[in-house]
């Protein structure tokens, strides 16, 4: 069983008194993190692969180490499949790249999606020409399985969300790689909400290439993992050329480094990847089913308290299908006044379309109110919260 209690302690956020219900969009860290780049900096520091001084071997040792905890962390075969970026959105964009698409291939991705996993494949469309098809949601605000099987048909590339930022909607993936396997498409998912929350197993889930992002999962912001099975990464140009991602350079030609440097020009976050190694040791330290499990627990109770107030909420009514969010909207009051309601009383969350323009229109609704949970969540702040809004109700009448 996870003791919140022990875990409180770790996170020196926590003096400021604030109900951090804002997980969604930047988890908070703990100290745990906050050592390791500060140790580093202290002790380790230099760039990497470049030198041969025992400063660069170490520090291209722990950055390689880094590869090594966060492949096994999502079980990807070796560390090679592993390249760092900045975030889940430079990802997702290079992997659009990655695919090599061409005029009338067809990609399908769906309403439910962040911008990031949306605007990349928008612009193939106009740039290249490629067929786009969005697959809706049904009745139970799930993704509609039968339109995704129709979409489906022939695709090159299907982009799928794992877990939605504004439904808490968690996508069934291995049926989705089924409908992949069908049509021979490659399965691209956008994990920035799933890794941080739930076991993600890239080899049991059939994913070809995966995007997710420290900042969401304890870890420090400015680093971003890119995971593609080794014979894609093979297959890619290089998007960056230049430093590092070489094996050799003539004056009319060049050689490209072994996986996964040749994606990695330039002297990459260093201390990001410090942390981030921090972050998944502290995350698998815990368990992902405990931290999952935990959080349906407190989102249970959150929205059982949503109900009671008769506030209307978003996403499917199964739990079972949900992560650790919920979007909500109060009748007749602005997003954002709700927001700043709660800001009043300690509480944090988002207010907004968040980064989701498309799905917000799809549900009618021109924002939400968000409440994201994490590992250091309580459910006295869970009842602390309802408590505020009942107050909101009461007050506007
Ligand atoms: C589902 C989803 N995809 C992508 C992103 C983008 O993540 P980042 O801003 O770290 O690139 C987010 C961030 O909120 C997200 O929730």
């Amino acid at each position: 069983m996870m003791d919140v209690e022990k875990i409180r302690k770790d996170f020196p956020f926590l003096k400021r008194g604030i109900i951090y219900f804002d997980n969604a969009a930047s988890s908070q860290k703990p100290i745990q993190v906050i050592d390791a780049i500060k140790e580093f900096y202290e002790n380790h520091y230099a760039n990497i692969h470049r030198g041969i001084h025992t400063l660069s071997e170490e520090a291209s040792e722990m950055y390689e180490e880094s590869k090594k905890v966060v492949a096994k962390f999502i079980n990807a075969n070796s560390w090679r499949e592993i390249v760092y970026t900045r975030n889940t959105t430079e990802s997702l964009n290079i992997i659009s790249q990655m695919v090599k698409l061409k005029k009338g291939d067809k990609v399908v991705t769906t309403i439910m999606e962040h911008h990031s996993n949306f605007l990349p494949w928008l612009r193939l469309k106009h740039q290249k020409g490629i067929k786009l098809e969005i697959v809706n949601l049904d009745e139970n605000q799930e993704l509609d399985m039968n339109d995704f099987e129709k979409k489906a048909k022939d695709a090159k590339v299907i982009s799928v969300g794992h877990m939605s930022n504004v439904l808490g909607y968690i996508s069934n993936i291995k049926e989705i790689r089924k409908i992949a396997d069908e049509n021979d498409s490659l399965l691209v998912v956008d994990g920035a909400q799933s890794v941080p929350h739930i076991p993600v197993d890239v080899k049991k889930l059939g994913i070809d290439f995966l995007a997710f992002s420290s900042h969401k999962m304890l870890g420090p912001s400015g680093i971003g993992v890119l995971y593609a099975k080794e014979e894609h990464l093979r297959e890619a140009e290089p998007f960056l050329l230049g430093g590092g991602m070489i094996s050799d350079v003539f004056i009319d030609s060049f050689e490209e480094a072994e996986i996964p440097w040749k994606f990695e020009a330039g002297t990459p976050f260093i201390e990001g990847a410090i942390g981030l190694r921090a972050a998944v040791e502290y995350l698998t330290s815990i368990g992902m089913d405990e931290v999952e499990k935990r959080e349906k627990e407190l989102i249970r109770i959150m929205i059982d308290g949503l109900e009671e107030l008769g506030i209307e909420y978003y996403g499917p009514k199964d739990l079972k299908k949900r992560g650790g969010l919920v979007s909500f909207n109060i009748k007749d009051l602005n997003a954002h006044d709700v927001a700043e309601f709660l800001n009043e009383k300690k509480i944090a969350v988002r207010s907004g379309l968040h980064c989701a323009h498309p799905l917000h229109r799809a549900l009618g609704i021109n924002g939400s109110v968000r409440a994201s949970l994490y590992i250091y969540n309580t459910k006295g702040e869970v009842q602390k919260f309802l408590e505020a809004l009942k107050e909101l109700i009461k007050l506007v009448g």
